[in-house]
């Protein structure tokens, strides 16, 4: 690394959020671009809302190849592009820019990296029933992937029934809103859930009801990764499946830089970039 930051020809990749101090990113993307044996460097900034256009713009100009761009930023980096990918369109975020002759591309690879992680653990099939817990920023990517897969029953349960409803118009208008007191009773065989609010994270009690009984099959999918939820623990004690935040996050990553280096996404070490991530 230290030889590479003495290069006038290093190239420079970002990530852009507030905060990001606790980021795997560097750490995933650094390891990734070594084996590639690239003179290019990951670097995380913490860019308050108001600078984040002028952060993207100053990017651009210094030449970089692009950025992730993490909360609360992904819609605003939607807005700042000029040209945006199908899928980003759909969920109306990017965690995606490139910059190419002058223009700035955005894309989204949270949607997929989520569902390549969950199948390649669970299998390709299309659940028939899902239950999305929680409306905010997260929510947004697995809402859109959801509905683009085509499943046929698909649930948006959040405490603020407005925000849910706002997303579901934007993202997914056949997706059916829920109050968070109908969790319980959504739950069917082999349904999965996912868990896209870190409420309750630090709290002994859940803002959701708990099951006692967790349906044959059903899968819960957390956004989070490093702690558990209230929820996870709970379902884990009855020996339920529980998949974390963290294979979305590696093959987001995995998926972003295919996309800067221009490379198909076999050729991105995955498998090592995992690695990185499980031993941090
Ligand atoms: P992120 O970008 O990580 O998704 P966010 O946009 O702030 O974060 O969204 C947080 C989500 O967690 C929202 O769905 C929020 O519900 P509201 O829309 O009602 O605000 C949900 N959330 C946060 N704290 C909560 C709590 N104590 N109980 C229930 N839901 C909560």
């Amino acid at each position: 690394m230290t030889d590479l930051l003495h290069r006038a020809d290093l190239k420079t990749l970002w990530l852009l959020g507030q905060p990001v101090s606790h980021s795997m990113s560097p750490l995933i993307q650094n390891t990734a671009l070594r084996h590639l044996g690239l003179p290019i460097v990951y670097q995380a900034a913490a860019v308050e809302s108001q600078e984040f256009e002028n952060a993207v713009r100053g990017l651009r100009a210094l030449g970089a190849l692009g950025a992730n761009v993490t909360v609360p930023h992904k819609q605003a980096a939607y807005r700042i592009c000029d040209e945006v990918s199908p899928r980003a369109k759909a969920m109306g975020a990017c965690n995606v820019l490139r910059f190419k002759n002058g223009r700035i591309l955005g894309d989204n690879t949270d949607g997929s990296g989520w569902w390549r992680g969950l199948t390649e653990r669970f299998g390709p099939d299309i659940p028939r029933r899902a239950v999305v817990l929680g409306a905010g920023g997260a929510s947004r990517a697995i809402v859109a992937t959801l509905s683009k897969l085509g499943v046929p029953e698909l649930y948006l349960l959040n405490r603020t029934r407005e925000n849910a409803e706002r997303l579901a118009a934007e993202v997914a208008p056949n997706c059916q809103v829920e109050p968070l007191e109908s969790f319980i009773d959504l739950l069917e065989p082999g349904c999965l859930v996912v868990q896209t609010t870190s409420a309750g994270l630090e709290a002994s009690e859940s803002p959701l009801p708990l099951p006692t009984r967790w349906p044959t099959g059903a899968i819960l999918s957390e956004l989070i990764y490093g702690k558990s939820t209230p929820l996870a623990r709970a379902i884990q004690e009855m020996g339920a499946e529980v998949q974390d935040g963290l294979p979305m996050l590696v093959y987001q990553a995995a998926e972003s830089l295919s996309l800067w280096l221009e490379l198909p996404l076999e050729s991105i070490p995955d498998r090592l970039m995992m690695d990185a991530a499980l031993s941090a």
